[in-house]
């Protein structure tokens, strides 16, 4: 028997290679377009009708005295919101709270509490009693003063305790104290600052990446739970803006102000459940997700963070 030639073979498998050809071309195509199409509707068209007082007369953001809180606070009362400040030093709630006032022409009200404890909930809700609110901001967060090995952090075990209560209790516990009365009024948002330390194992900040890492996850769940109940729960995962968390002083581009970066993330409720907030963040969150593997990832964080921990131990001279 004679074996088929290999135009004869190429000529049995060119129709079907054309079609998976042509199918593949079609299908990152309609990708690329629907991406683009849900780019435009993000960054360029946004949802920034959407944070008002038609959810609700008050505004609470965890916080809120500086950083990312304070801007959110600013940017809510600017949309009419009466404000809900909590914080943990009463001088500088006044000091928001009078500038809201005038600028705004909005009520205030201020708790001042240390979300390091766990006993402060129960002034909280005597605080919230009786207030329709519309929006939780779940703000308040701490980081590490410098990147560290777990096992040399100072004081470790009051760090822990306090990290989680700050970053993740407080999200918790805000939360069963304010959802309810969204879910019975069918209306609500609540937007859930995680970071972008969040997205992967940071080496060197693993209790705040993990931290993040839990309010990302606990927020997506939740929206999935309340989206049917009319209740928005975002999670909103920044990499760096300009504040005294991170001491940067000098924005760029990529490390906004946090005006700037609130400005820009609440365009984004309702249109993503998980949201980086800031186009350029969002770019660096797909490049860093999608395009680079998860090692490589971890690797240069790794990387960075000795360097920074070398940098400032030398600068302290704690070596
Ligand atoms: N900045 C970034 O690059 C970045 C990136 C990703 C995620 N985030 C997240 O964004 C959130 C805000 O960060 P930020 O950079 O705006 O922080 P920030 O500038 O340090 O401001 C933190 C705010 O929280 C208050 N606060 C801190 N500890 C508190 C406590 N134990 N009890 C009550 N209030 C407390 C502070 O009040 P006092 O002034 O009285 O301390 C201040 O109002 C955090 O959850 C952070 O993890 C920030």
């Amino acid at each position: 028997m004679q074996l088929p030639s290999l135009g004869e073979m190429l000529a049995c498998v060119e129709t079907p290679l054309f079609w998976v050809g042509a199918l593949t071309a079609a299908s990152l195509t309609l990708w690329l377009v629907r991406q683009l199409v849900a780019g435009f509707r993000i960054w360029v068209m946004g949802n920034g009708d959407l944070l008002s007082p038609k959810l609700g007369k008050w505004a609470v953001v965890t916080g809120a005295t500086d950083g990312i809180g304070k801007s959110y606070a600013e940017e809510l009362a600017r949309r009419g919101f009466s404000m809900m400040l909590i914080s943990r030093s009463q001088d500088k709630l006044d000091d928001v709270a009078k500038s809201l006032e005038s600028q705004y022409n909005v009520e205030t009200k201020t708790i001042a509490v240390d979300f390091g404890r766990v006993d402060i909930y129960p002034k909280i809700e005597a605080g919230l009693a009786g207030l329709e609110i519309g929006v939780l901001v779940n703000n308040v967060g701490i980081s590490y003063p410098y990147p560290e090995f777990f096992l040399h952090i100072p004081n470790l075990d009051n760090f822990i305790n306090n990290m989680i209560n700050v970053n993740i209790t407080s999200v918790c516990q805000m939360t069963r104290l304010v959802l309810p009365r969204m879910v019975e009024r069918s209306k609500g948002v609540v937007l859930n600052i995680s970071s972008a330390s969040g997205m992967y194992p940071v080496p060197l900040l693993t209790v705040y990446s993990a931290s993040k890492a839990f309010v990302d996850f606990f927020s997506r769940g939740l929206q999935a739970e309340y989206k049917s109940k009319g209740v928005i729960v975002q999670s909103v995962l920044p990499f760096f803006v300009a504040t005294k968390m991170t001491k940067i002083r000098k924005p760029t581009l990529d490390k906004p102000t946090p005006d700037r970066y609130v400005a820009a993330e609440v365009t984004t409720v309702g249109l993503q459940d998980q949201t980086n907030g800031y186009f350029p963040h969002a770019v660096m969150g797909w490049l860093t997700t999608v395009l680079v593997p998860i090692n490589l990832v971890i690797y240069f964080g790794m990387r960075m963070n000795k360097a920074q921990r070398g940098g400032y131990l030398r600068r302290r001279k704690l070596r």
